[in-house]
């Protein structure tokens, strides 16, 4: 049977995760291992790829569920925690590639990058990993069709693709 616009949305949701959850876990091993060599790269790379996903949620998603106007108040608020969870979230990981790249200037010796790094990857999966799960299990296929009609899911679609970097 063909895949639904809201289960589309909803397979595309658990593969960003995924990956970002998969990004995260090689970089702390990374540093478990004290491979202080392009770790930098991976996190500002994971730290860009997180903050595209979070964009498109709040500047795009989000707003669009709230403009459908089918919210419940658990939607109200469930969409409110998400977007002040996206604000920790990215400061912890602009946090985490300032200190990764610390130890490249010689800043830091390499223990105490190891250290620092390994305190914010797992402040970052303490922050991101159940905020990822709730997004997955909440945002459903079916939940997203009772917030809004294919015909607005198509239309935010467009709308990222038109006005990704006005918003
Ligand atoms: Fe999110
Ligand atoms: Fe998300």
């Amino acid at each position: 049977m063909k895949e639904t616009p809201f289960e589309a949305f909803h397979r595309g949701l658990v593969h960003v995760h995924a990956d970002l959850r998969g990004r995260l876990s090689a970089i702390l091993s990374r540093i478990e291992a004290s491979e202080t060599t392009g770790t930098d790269r991976a996190i500002a790379s994971f730290c860009s790829e997180l903050e595209n996903h979070h964009h498109a949620e709040a500047a795009f998603i989000f707003p669009a569920f709230r403009a459908a106007g089918r919210l419940r108040s658990f939607d109200v608020a469930f969409l409110d925690a998400r977007d002040a969870e996206h604000v920790d979230i990215h400061r912890l990981c602009l946090e985490m590639r300032d200190a990764s790249r610390a130890h490249r200037r010689d800043v830091l010796s390499t223990k105490a990058w190891r250290a620092s790094l390994l305190r914010l990857g797992g402040e970052l999966q303490y922050l991101s990993l159940p905020h990822f799960a709730i997004e997955e299990s909440t945002l459903t296929a079916a939940h997203v069709a009772e917030m809004m009609t294919a015909r607005e899911l198509a239309a935010m679609h467009r709308d990222m693709g038109r006005h990704w970097n006005d918003r």
